[in-house]
């Protein structure tokens, strides 16, 4: 269609070339929305060792042992600069390498599998454009029982659940961008889903929170439940909270929400946090306290 335009007006390359290098800039921009929504700098980041972006290397502790991201950039020797879209696409979709092995559920695929296609192939667009950065990956180091990567085809088989997140007809418009913003690309559940022994995801106690959570950290209950969740916050108060971290009593948000608010939620558009806290505030409430006592207290422990 382009070509059509161009072939017939003599100064075409200004009327060609300007609306795509609009329309490639718009894409870049939703790219990199998306990329901040879904976190994916905030682990494939070493930010502790100040580790260059997208290289990886950072750990993540976890009861199976401690994960070391891996270099995401397009790096050809070191990052997956010679992947292809499908490969990326099937790594996202299906938790599967180039080379056919599965991958640990630390990569938060389970999450990002409900990713819309448009979203997925946007994201890839951004990140294959991303700086490459020459960083060998290193292993992860973990207890024995879970270092033979094809026993995780029976964990898939338990509760991974492929398929892109199913729009609700009896929700509202703004309600499903906010399952979608969540579930799929902020994959809340990831760390505030308490999980079963195998680390599977209670999806009954969807939001509830734990006590073991990333970083051996308890993760506070987000239902809407009176007292053991956040059911005393307004919709407003949850905006807040994504935008400055700030919480109705004025602490601010710390551990790993921290960097969640920094370098994910404060990037959002305002309908889009809406979309979220209108959601969270939708949830069955499950009363499951798991809150950890305020640091600063006068008591002994
Ligand atoms: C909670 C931390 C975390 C987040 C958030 C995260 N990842 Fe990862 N990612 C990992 C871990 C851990 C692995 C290694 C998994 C393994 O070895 O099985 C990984 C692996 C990968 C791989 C495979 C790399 C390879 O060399 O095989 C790709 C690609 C990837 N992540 C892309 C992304 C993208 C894109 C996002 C954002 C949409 C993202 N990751 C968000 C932790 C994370
Ligand atoms: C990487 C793990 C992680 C992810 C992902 C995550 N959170 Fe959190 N969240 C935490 C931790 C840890 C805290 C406790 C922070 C603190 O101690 O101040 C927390 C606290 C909160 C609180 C405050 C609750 C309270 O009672 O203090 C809200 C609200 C919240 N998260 C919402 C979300 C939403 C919505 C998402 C998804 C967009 C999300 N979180 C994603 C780890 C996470």
């Amino acid at each position: 269609m382009l070509r059509r335009t161009c072939a017939v007006i003599a100064f075409g390359w200004l009327l060609c070339v300007a609306p795509a290098t609009g329309a490639a800039q718009d894409l870049r921009k939703h790219g990199e929305y998306l990329f901040r929504a879904a976190g994916c700098a905030t682990c494939h980041t070493n930010e502790k060792n100040r580790g260059a972006p997208l290289a990886g290397g950072r750990a993540l502790k976890t009861p199976f042992g401690v994960f070391y991201t891996p270099n995401i950039t397009p790096d050809p020797e070191t990052g997956i600069g010679r992947w292809s879209e499908a490969d990326f696409t099937r790594a996202l979709r299906a938790g599967v390498s180039p080379e056919g092995q599965h991958y640990y559920p630390a990569f938060p695929y389970p999450s990002y599998a409900r990713m819309r296609d448009e979203d997925v192939r946007v994201l890839w667009a951004y990140l294959s454009k991303a700086k490459p950065v020459r960083r060998a990956n290193k292993p992860h180091e973990l207890l024995w029982f879970v270092r033979y990567r094809p026993l995780l085809g029976f964990w898939k088989a338990l509760f991974f659940r492929p398929g892109p997140y199913q729009s609700r007809s009896d929700r509202t418009e703004i309600w499903n961008r906010g399952a979608y913003l969540a579930n799929a690309v902020g994959h809340c559940g990831e760390c505030h889903t308490p999980r079963n022994l195998l680390g599977g995801m209670k999806e009954r106690m969807a939001m509830a929170g734990t006590r073991a959570g990333p970083e051996g950290d308890p993760i506070p209950n987000i239902t809407p439940h009176k007292t053991s969740g956040i059911g005393r916050w307004r919709e407003s108060d949850l905006m807040e909270y994504f935008d400055s971290g700030m919480m109705p009593d004025g602490d601010f948000a710390g551990d790993i929400m921290a960097e969640v608010v920094d370098n994910s939620l404060r990037h959002l558009t305002q309908d889009d946090r809406r979309a979220i806290a209108g959601y969270i505030l939708s949830l069955p409430p499950v009363d499951n306290p798991v809150r950890k006592e305020k640091k600063n207290t006068d008591s002994d422990f």
